[in-house]
């Protein structure tokens, strides 16, 4: 059976009373970014209608597969597509890898979770990593609609494995890289080149970043002594991304908050990050055994 379950934003606060909307996601293209990343747009009509800049879905590749959280990329309302880039790495992900066009997504599941805030607030910097180059596009888009000064910065560990420039490009007033090995861009990582922009006095009103955990938590350090608002889009495990099971438990400001939704963008000065790196840790055995066999 196939199904994609709709959740208006008017309820994305309590999902556990919103409507469900069954009916087919189908794929309408697969196609791989980079090494170990691949952009997936689905037809799902209902969830291109609502979805928002910051929220994500949650599918699985088949009958049998696990329930992945994705974040939204990018939708076109009129098309009746959703796009998500994900990263491949263990059995789910390699499973969504293997989707062609027309194949039928057995679940499909959104738009979960909040939506981001946007508002004027003068120059934001919108940095992505990874799969987060693309969850920050969004983002950007609508930031800049609203009047911002976009700065968009993407990190890799090497040119090849960055994707979406011109697509930035066109929402952002300034794309900044930087790889690890210095092959495009800055070579230094994020926290030293956003530190030194802000130790030169550079104008960053906020700062919203999407990424691997261990970036979002770099960028919030960094950040932090410069009291520039940092918002990430954590990704703890999630189980049914409708705040019944407490799998995505994470705490923020001493208190108890749940990913799917509460979130999934918190404050990072105030995530308590080696809670979420240890809970984030708990199935990493039988995900390695899942996908070696
Ligand atoms: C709100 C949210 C949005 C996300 N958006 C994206 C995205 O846009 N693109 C993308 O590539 N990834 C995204 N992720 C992470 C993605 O869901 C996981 O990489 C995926 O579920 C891994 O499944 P797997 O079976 O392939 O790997 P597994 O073998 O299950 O695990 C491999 C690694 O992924 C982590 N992981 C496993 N399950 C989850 C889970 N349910 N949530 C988070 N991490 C998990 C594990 O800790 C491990 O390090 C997001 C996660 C959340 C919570
Ligand atoms: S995933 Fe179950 S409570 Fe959030």
């Amino acid at each position: 059976m196939s199904e994609t379950t709709q959740i208006p934003p008017s309820h994305s606060d309590q999902p556990q009373g919103s409507r469900f909307e069954p009916g087919p996601a189908t794929v309408v293209k697969s196609e791989p970014l980079a090494p170990n990343l691949q952009l997936l747009t689905v037809h799902a009509p209902a969830v291109a209608a609502k979805i928002q800049p910051g929220q994500f879905i949650i599918l699985r590749a088949d009958e049998h597969g696990e329930r992945v959280p994705l974040t939204v990329a990018d939708w076109d309302r009129e098309a009746g597509t959703v796009s998500c880039v994900f990263m491949q790495v263990g059995t789910s992900t390699y499973k969504l890898g293997e989707l062609k066009e027309g194949d039928v997504v057995p679940t499909f599941v959104g738009p979960l979770g909040k939506a981001v805030e946007l508002d004027k607030w003068g120059t934001v910097m919108c940095a992505g990593g990874c799969y987060g180059i693309a969850g920050i596009y969004p983002i950007a888009r609508g930031l800049k609609e609203l009047g911002n000064e976009v700065i968009v910065f993407i990190e890799g560990r090497s040119g090849f494995l960055l994707y979406w420039l011109d697509k930035l490009e066109a929402v952002a007033d300034r794309v900044i890289i930087a790889t690890r090995d210095g092959s495009l861009g800055e070579k230094e990582g994020y926290p030293h080149a956003v530190g030194r922009m802000l130790d030169e006095g550079e104008q960053v009103d906020r700062v919203v970043a999407i990424g691997c955990t261990f970036m979002m938590y770099e960028m919030s350090e960094t950040t932090r002594p410069f009291e520039v608002k940092t918002i990430v889009s954590l990704n703890p495990i999630m189980i049914d991304g409708t705040g019944m099971c407490g799998a995505c438990r994470v705490s923020v400001d001493g208190e108890t908050r749940f990913a799917c939704v509460d979130g999934p963008d918190f404050d990072g000065h105030q995530v308590d990050w080696d809670l979420l790196f240890s809970r984030r840790k708990a199935y990493l055995r039988p995900e390695t055994d899942s996908a070696e066999r």
